[in-house]
């Protein structure tokens, strides 16, 4: 008999969670800069655009299969099928859904780890421990290899004590604490020389370079990668909702929360950035871009908050809080998706689950430290370059074109009444149909063959 399955006791809780999920390193260390360098404004509003024509329509796919079939995401994606040939391909997509998940995590966890060594230095640095301060900011294999499995014994923690006793509670207390830091700190930096300059790059639209097609193309990229889709994140914690909830209200709350924060982040990261050109740190990179990336919090952010004087310690503690906590939130529903397909295809305990999965998955992570230089890039850009997207067109064709219809308006009609008759079901069943798709599609052509 298969265990009972877990649920998610509030909407607050379930929207902690998936926010949580979607908001992460991406959220602050690409976001901000990439608008920044693409037209400011200009870009925001392409970003916007496409996050809720696209990416949004897209998440709602996720979300009504979880909570329809109530299933991890190899048995949801079967169930939906209507004969064996297309169950077939339910078990494909789901499993190379869990594959990519899995990879993304073990990177996730290695710079999460460099997140958690940034932090204890700024304690180090705080009690004058100089020679810990130099190990943990010194990018040593082993620091790497200690810290990313100390980040994934954090994640199995929170993951082997349930949905609710782990994901909902932690994600309640920390995502209100991220809001909470982030605009503590926007509103320290603010005050400092140099961040007006910082909010000109951010904010004065220039549309030239908004528009161009690349842009576009690279800009829906980045809000799929930001919004978790894909590989079975959204899917896993829509199958723990409530059939009370409405789910185009509460995925459009998710969508709102996750491109906000991103929003909040570039108020605090390019005000910091220009700070620290006023303070003499180099902020642009050799191509005249403005560094983003791990360059950018291990290198251009701890020069900033060097020249801050006794505050910096202050500041920088609070900043690697707030990276620990957005790329915690994240993790743990990324690990959610093999343990839930393990305990419920294998009927195993979660604990037991859990942690055989975190051993796996730390070894993983090993395995790209050890081998950083040749695995790196080459582990992140598959699993979020190529395999992200091709997973996300099939989740769009399972919702557009294999569910029947009426299954999928019996779902939304569930928590909302009048469903049949709202905007919303006038317009999404063609967007999941047709455009998002083609617009998924788009986005693959051009990164595999230009
Ligand atoms: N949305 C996260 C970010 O913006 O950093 C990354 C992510 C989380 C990707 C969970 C995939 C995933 F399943």
């Amino acid at each position: 008999m298969a265990a009972a399955r877990g649920e998610f006791s509030s909407r607050f809780g379930f929207l902690m969670a998936a926010a949580g999920s979607a908001v992460g390193l991406g959220n602050i260390w690409g976001f901000p800069t990439n608008a920044a360098s693409n037209g400011g404004a200009a870009f925001l509003f392409l970003y916007l655009f496409l996050a809720f024509t696209l990416a949004y329509p897209a998440l709602m796919a996720e979300l009504i299969i979880g909570r329809h079939t109530r299933s991890n995401a190899v048995g949801a994606l079967r169930q939906l099928a209507p004969n064996p040939k297309l169950a077939k391909l339910g078990s494909v997509v789901g499993f190379a859904g869990i594959a990519t998940v899995t990879l993304i995590l073990s990177f996730y966890s290695i710079v999460s780890g460099w997140m958690l060594a940034w932090l204890l230095n700024s304690l180090a640095t705080i009690v004058g421990w100089d020679a810990a301060s130099a190990w943990l900011t010194n990018d040593g294999e082993s620091r790497n290899a200690i810290f990313s499995v100390v980040f994934m014994l954090l994640t199995v923690i929170v993951i082997s004590a349930g949905v609710r006793d782990g994901i909902e509670k932690w994600a309640s207390r920390l995502m209100p604490a991220l809001i909470f830091i982030l605009v503590l700190l926007i509103i320290y930096v603010m005050t400092l020389e140099g961040a007006m300059d910082g909010l000109r790059a951010y904010l004065v639209p220039d549309f030239s370079v908004a528009l161009q097609p690349g842009l576009i193309i690279s800009a829906l990229g980045q809000a799929f990668f930001s919004l978790s889709l894909g590989v079975g994140t959204m899917l896993i914690y829509g199958s723990y909702l409530s059939s009370r909830e409405n789910l185009p209200v509460i995925g459009g709350l998710v969508a709102m929360l996750d491109t906000g924060i991103a929003f909040l982040a570039g108020l605090l990261i390019l005000p910091s950035m220009y700070v620290a050109l006023a303070n003499g740190v180099e902020i642009f990179d050799a191509s005249g871009a403005l560094v983003a990336g791990p360059g950018l919090i291990i290198a251009v952010l701890p020069a900033l908050f060097d020249t801050m004087g006794s505050a910096g310690v202050f500041v920088a503690f609070a900043f690697f809080v707030l990276m620990t906590i957005a790329s915690l939130t994240s993790s743990i529903s990324m690990l959610e998706v093999p343990v839930a397909y393990v305990v419920e295809t294998f009927d195993t305990q979660r604990r037991k689950a859990t942690y055989f999965l975190g051993i796996g998955i730390a070894l993983i992570c090993l395995l790209i430290v050890y081998n950083f230089a040749t695995m790196f890039d080459l582990v992140v850009s598959v699993t979020t370059e190529y395999s992200q997207p091709l997973l996300g067109l099939f989740f769009t064709i399972f919702v557009g074109w294999i569910w029947k219809r009426n299954g999928v308006l019996q779902e939304l009609q569930k928590g909302y009444a009048g469903a049949e008759h709202s905007f919303f079901w006038k317009i999404w069943p063609f967007y999941i149909r047709f455009v998002c798709p083609i617009a998924i599609a788009a986005v693959y052509i051009q990164l595999v063959f230009f």
